[in-house]
């Protein structure tokens, strides 16, 4: 039976751990070849060499234009083009993030270089080797903190990730005629390596604010990108879709 994304050609930001590392697992398993880029090479190369011959390791800082664009040009000359596109890379700086007052520029910078720069610019060189196939598809990981005040203390994480809702919904708008679909998909409360931080009792305090009572699993959130990657939502664009246990829902 032909899988849902057989012959696509996809490359995923921050495939080395947690939701990313999930896609790229997801993606391959529903006949996609991937791209892993991240900036931990260890990580994507032993991910990749477990994935097999459909993943490629492209290594790249996100903050890096010149490493960004060659990624791309080696996953689009090994594949021979680019279908989709996963913005996904990010950091959250636990313990150095702070409310304004308190918050320093260098923590500030670091966080929206990362998460919002680095995203415009995967976006940016994805969307180049997409329009030259012909269209395709971006999903771009966001965060409830981008949506409501829901991470109190964590002022340059939440400006950041709001920074990502508003590049979904222009670049939906800029390349919807060009045969691209940009949509975001929004994880919750996830139990990753980002989330290692949460103490006990606040890891019980989260369960509360999310209807499912539980934290979510990279997987589920790797099942929304691989639908929203898919031909299966192709009158899906400019959705900001939530994953998160019904948390913004409430
Ligand atoms: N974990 C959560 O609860 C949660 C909730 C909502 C949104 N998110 C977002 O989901 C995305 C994935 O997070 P995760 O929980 O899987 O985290 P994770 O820490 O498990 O994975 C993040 C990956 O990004 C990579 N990365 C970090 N900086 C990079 C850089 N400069 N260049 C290239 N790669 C870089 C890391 O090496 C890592 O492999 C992030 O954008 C995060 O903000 C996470």
């Amino acid at each position: 039976m032909a899988e849902r994304l057989d012959g696509k050609r996809a490359l995923i930001s921050g495939a080395g751990s947690g939701m990313g590392l999930a896609a790229a697992e997801r993606f391959a398993s529903e006949g996609a070849r991937v791209a892993l880029l991240d900036v931990d090479e260890a990580a994507i190369a032993a991910a990749a060499a477990r994935i097999g011959p459909a993943a490629l390791a492209t290594p790249a800082d996100v903050r890096d234009e010149d490493a960004v664009r060659a990624a791309v040009a080696g996953a689009v000359e090994a594949f021979g083009g680019l279908d989709v596109v996963v913005g996904n890379a990010g950091v959250q700086l636990a313990g150095q993030d702070d409310r304004a007052e308190r918050l320093s520029l260098d923590v500030w910078r670091r966080t929206v270089d990362i998460n919002l720069t680095g995203m415009f610019l995967v976006c940016k060189h994805g969307i180049d080797a997409l329009l030259a196939a012909g269209g395709g598809a971006v999903v771009c990981t966001c965060s409830p903190t981008g949506l409501f005040g829901c991470a109190p203390g964590y002022d340059a994480y939440s400006a950041s990730k709001g920074g990502v809702a508003g590049l979904v919904r222009v670049l939906a708008a800029d390349y919807a005629r060009s045969g691209i679909r940009v949509n975001g998909v929004v994880p919750g409360y996830m139990d990753t390596p980002m989330t290692g931080w949460v103490t006990p009792e606040e890891h019980d305090a989260l369960l509360t604010t999310i209807p499912l009572g539980r934290a979510g699993r990279p997987e589920e959130v790797a099942a929304v990108m691989a639908f929203l990657a898919s031909d299966d939502a192709s009158y899906v664009t400019g959705a900001l879709w939530a994953a998160d246990g019904g948390m913004t829902a409430v």
